[in-house]
């Protein structure tokens, strides 16, 4: 096992795994890996570059060679900061066609595990637990029912002052979700040695402290 100690909250889109990471890595003071946000980095570089998100090869090599730093708020993509443009529902649904990609996963690999650093990591995606860091020593799998989550990520969108259309949503998130589940590599699923954190009719607060609460206790 890693000396680093590394817990690891997979889930489905809009669960509120991202903000349930960040705040639990800042109570202990460890470092936060936001995985999404490198698929995604991916898909908006492939974009830029007009490039098919579906050519695997071509894909595959942008991922490896992506000039990415992140920087705070701040997420550089080849000098430019593209934190909200990474957030787009367009760049969503792309980074999870790049996602199914076996060789884009591969090379997004060492990416990843130069995150691990001490005093601790909190790591969010899909895979974290099952591929990027099996090792870990409290690994989650955060959820909410589907409309749930189609309703956050809507309220989300309206207090940023887009538009936001709560049928689209939910559609958009199953079928997210479909690709992350179904696809043959790293597919997102509950793993036997994952904790199962529901947080359909709990608010942020109390998912922290029960992922804070699992912490103490290993
Ligand atoms: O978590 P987020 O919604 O930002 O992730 C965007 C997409 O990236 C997901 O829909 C999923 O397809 C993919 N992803 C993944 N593995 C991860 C993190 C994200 O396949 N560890």
């Amino acid at each position: 096992m890693s000396i680093v100690p590394v817990i690891t909250i997979d889930g489905p889109s809009a669960s509120g795994k991202g903000t349930v990471a960040q705040r639990v890595a800042a109570e202990l003071g460890f470092g936060y890996l936001d995985s999404g946000a490198l698929y995604r980095l991916t898909a908006l570089a492939a974009e830029r570059r007009q490039l098919n998100w579906r050519d695997e090869v071509v894909v595959a090599r942008l991922a490896g060679e992506l000039d990415v730093v992140f920087d705070g708020a701040a997420v550089l993509l080849d000098g430019n900061n593209v934190a909200e443009a990474i957030r787009g529902e367009t760049v969503g649904v792309g980074a999870s066609i790049v996602a199914a990609l076996p060789s884009v996963r591969t090379a997004l690999l060492a990416r990843q595990h130069a995150f691990a650093a001490l005093p601790g990591l909190v790591a969010d995606g899909r895979d974290m637990g099952s591929v990027v860091f099996p090792d870990a020593r409290l690994k989650v799998f955060l959820t909410a029912s589907a409309a749930a989550r189609a309703e956050r990520r809507y309220k989300q969108l309206i207090g940023r002052g887009e538009q936001a259309d709560l049928a689209a949503i939910t559609a958009d998130l199953e079928s997210r979700d479909a690709r992350d589940r179904e696809r043959k590599v790293a597919p997102l699923q509950q793993w036997p040695d994952a904790l199962l954190l529901d947080t359909t009719d709990m608010g942020i607060d109390e998912a922290v402290e029960q992922v804070l609460m699992w912490w103490k206790t290993r």
